[in-house]
């Protein structure tokens, strides 16, 4: 089938110039520019998750995206730390002009990249954020329910109702996030408003992810009781249950405060569990949809059966 007759038309593709409306999320310690790379390949829009990299080693991952790919690439930036304006200055010097933006302010950022003639989307957890990312004039926001791995907004507000609160209020693009890994999701998605989809678990579970293969392997064998958000009271984020993650439940059952889960929490966590494949003590990052996720596919077969799972429900649609 032609590519261009898969999808209904929309501002996503037209926006990044790219032929699925899919953004392979930006992931700490998993996206990093060969994922990037393989997911532009296949014609969505990859992302190189910045918020693990120093300056230098996000530019070492621009360059070698770049020699693998002509496609579509951007960055992810966090807006948290203080390296984001070195972050920023190497990524526009190497020559990016796609950025997704993830906590802190739409508005610090948003009008010095535009001024750049860069395309930027934030990524918003409720519908007051998602006014205030149109307002500071991004082009497109990422809206992600607590379904999703990573870093979650505090409202616990799910997807399927995140989009349903945008259609009344938005005038700008649409990207679903959070609970995406088949295509019947994403037909779900576009029914909500969506025009495009970012999907970050089932990307860390592929071969070109940089995750450990430790870390690959137990996404995998997880069940739908999996996954739990944990310290709410800190920055929430929803993981793997581990001994870590256990440790943390306990604690948070004893009522601890933010001190002491960030004494719990130490430093290096993230890179111990993803990257170095500690899968006991590390945090281990990732969605509700890990369930649904049983082999390590490489991101063309990923994004094939996802495109396949797509068409098939939507002819399944229109036959009743
Ligand atoms: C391992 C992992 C790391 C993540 N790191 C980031 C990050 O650095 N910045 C960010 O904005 N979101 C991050 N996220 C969230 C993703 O960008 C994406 O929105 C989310 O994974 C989508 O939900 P899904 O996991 O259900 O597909 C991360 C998610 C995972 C699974």
């Amino acid at each position: 089938m032609n590519q261009n007759n898969i999808w209904p038309k929309n501002r996503i593709c037209n926006l990044f110039n790219i032929t699925h409306p899919i953004i392979q999320a930006g992931m700490v310690w998993v996206s990093g520019g060969k994922l990037a790379a393989a997911a532009a390949n296949t014609g969505c829009l990859g992302l190189i998750g910045a918020g693990s990299m120093q300056p230098d080693v996000l530019k070492q991952h621009i360059i070698k995206a770049k020699q693998l790919t002509n496609h579509s690439l951007g960055v992810n930036i966090p807006l948290l730390y203080d390296k984001t304006q070195s972050q920023i200055e190497v990524a526009l010097s190497a020559g990016i002009k796609i950025f997704f933006t993830s906590a802190g302010s739409p508005k610090t950022w948003t009008p010095i990249l535009k001024k750049e003639g860069c395309i930027v989307v934030h990524v918003v957890s409720n519908p007051e954020l998602a006014l205030k990312c149109q307002n500071a004039g991004v082009d497109a926001v990422v809206v992600e329910g607590f379904e999703a791995g990573g870093h979650n907004g505090r409202d616990e507000l799910t997807t399927f109702v995140l989009l349903q609160q945008m259609r009344k209020i938005l005038n700008i693009p649409v990207i679903a996030a959070g609970g995406i890994g088949t295509g019947e999701a994403i037909l779900a998605c576009f029914a909500l408003g969506a025009e495009g989809v970012q999907i970050g678990t089932a990307f860390a579970a592929t071969e070109e992810s940089s995750a450990h293969n430790n870390f690959k392997t137990a996404m995998c064998q997880a069940k739908f009781n999996s996954t739990f958000l944990r310290m709410k009271k800190l920055v929430p984020v929803r993981l793997l249950e581990n001994e870590f993650s256990k440790k943390i439940a306990l604690a948070e059952d004893e009522c601890a405060d933010k001190e002491k889960l960030a004494h719990l929490l130490g430093k290096g966590r993230a890179k111990e569990g993803m990257l170095n494949g500690n899968l006991a003590e590390g945090e281990l990052e990732v969605g509700q949809i890990v369930s649904e996720i049983n082999e390590i596919l490489n991101c063309n077969k990923l994004v094939s059966k996802i495109i396949s799972e797509y068409l098939e429900a939507k002819n399944k649609l229109f036959l009743n």
